[in-house]
Order: C-alpha cells, then structure tokens, then sequence
C-alpha cells in the first residue's frame, strides 16, 4: 500500500498560559478545520507545553503546520518526527485532546529526544492514542516512550 499521509510530532510553548476559553476556541477552530482538510491528530496541553501530533495529506499537513508555526499563541516549535505512513493512527479524532497531568508532561519533555526516530514515533503516537482511549485523569505515571 503505497504511504501517502504525513505524521509529524512537534513540541512548543505557550508565552502565556491559555485560559479555558481559549483552549476551548482553539480546540473548536482546530476540529473545524481538520475535519474538512481530512487532518487528525492529538494536542497535549498543560499549562506552557504542547505536544501535537498531525496526520492527513501531505499538502495540507504542510500547509497547516505553516499556519502553526506563524501562530502567536505559542513559540519554539521543535519538529520532532516527519514520517509517511499508510493509515490513520488517530482516525477517529480530529483533533484529540489530553489535558496532561504536570508531572506527565515534565518527564515527557525531559525524555522526549530533540528527534525521534520513525519507530519510535510510531511507538509514542500509539501510547497517546491509548492514553485517549483510556482517559485516567491526572495521573503522574501514564506514558513512556
Ligand atoms: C498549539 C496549536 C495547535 C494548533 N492546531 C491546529 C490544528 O490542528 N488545526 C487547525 O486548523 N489549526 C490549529 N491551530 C491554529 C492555527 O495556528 C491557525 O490559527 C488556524 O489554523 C487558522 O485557521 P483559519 O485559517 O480558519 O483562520 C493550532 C494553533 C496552536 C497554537
């Protein structure tokens, strides 16, 4: 089967902590849009981190993730992983959402590599989705690459 979707991984920073309103309308605009440009996805947040994954057609994730990088809402987007692939991962969200507990996101920030490798990428995306599925709220041991 030929691989002709692009996943990307990036992590970057808010300059100020978003409120619930914002979250809620960037969250809103994002699964608008995504599920017209066939995008899916996951955003982690927790209170100055995100860590996004983005699937869908190779023109459109690019395009999109040019319209994130010129986002004022966030800065020091690290690209951590670009990889064609053959299937949706997060199919049945367009843009999923974890509201990751503080501890979480620390460890995965100090022990997520400036890079990834496609396996291990692979690897991570699958351990987010089973975090989605199985949403245990706040806990401080859930994920590891
Ligand atoms: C962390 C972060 C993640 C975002 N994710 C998405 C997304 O998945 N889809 C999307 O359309 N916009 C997303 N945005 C918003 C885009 O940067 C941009 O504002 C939006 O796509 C513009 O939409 P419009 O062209 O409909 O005005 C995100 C912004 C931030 C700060």
């Amino acid at each position: 089967m030929s691989k002709s979707l692009l996943r990307i991984l990036y992590t970057s920073k808010t300059h100020n902590r978003l409120s619930d309103v914002d979250l809620t309308r960037l969250l809103h605009q994002s699964r608008e849009n995504n599920q017209r440009i066939q995008i899916h996805g996951i955003l982690c947040y927790n209170h100055f981190d995100f860590i996004q994954v983005l699937e869908g057609p190779e023109t459109a994730v690019i395009a999109l993730y040019k319209k994130i990088l010129d986002d004022e809402r966030h800065h020091d987007c690290k690209l951590i992983n670009i990889c064609l692939s053959n299937k949706y991962i997060f199919n049945n969200w367009a843009m999923g959402y974890i509201d990751i507990s503080q501890g979480d996101m620390r460890r995965l920030r100090q022990e997520l590599p400036e890079k990834l490798s496609n396996d291990n990428a692979d690897k991570f995306a699958y351990q987010l989705k089973h975090y989605l599925n199985n949403p245990i709220k706040k806990t401080d041991q859930t994920i590891f690459i």
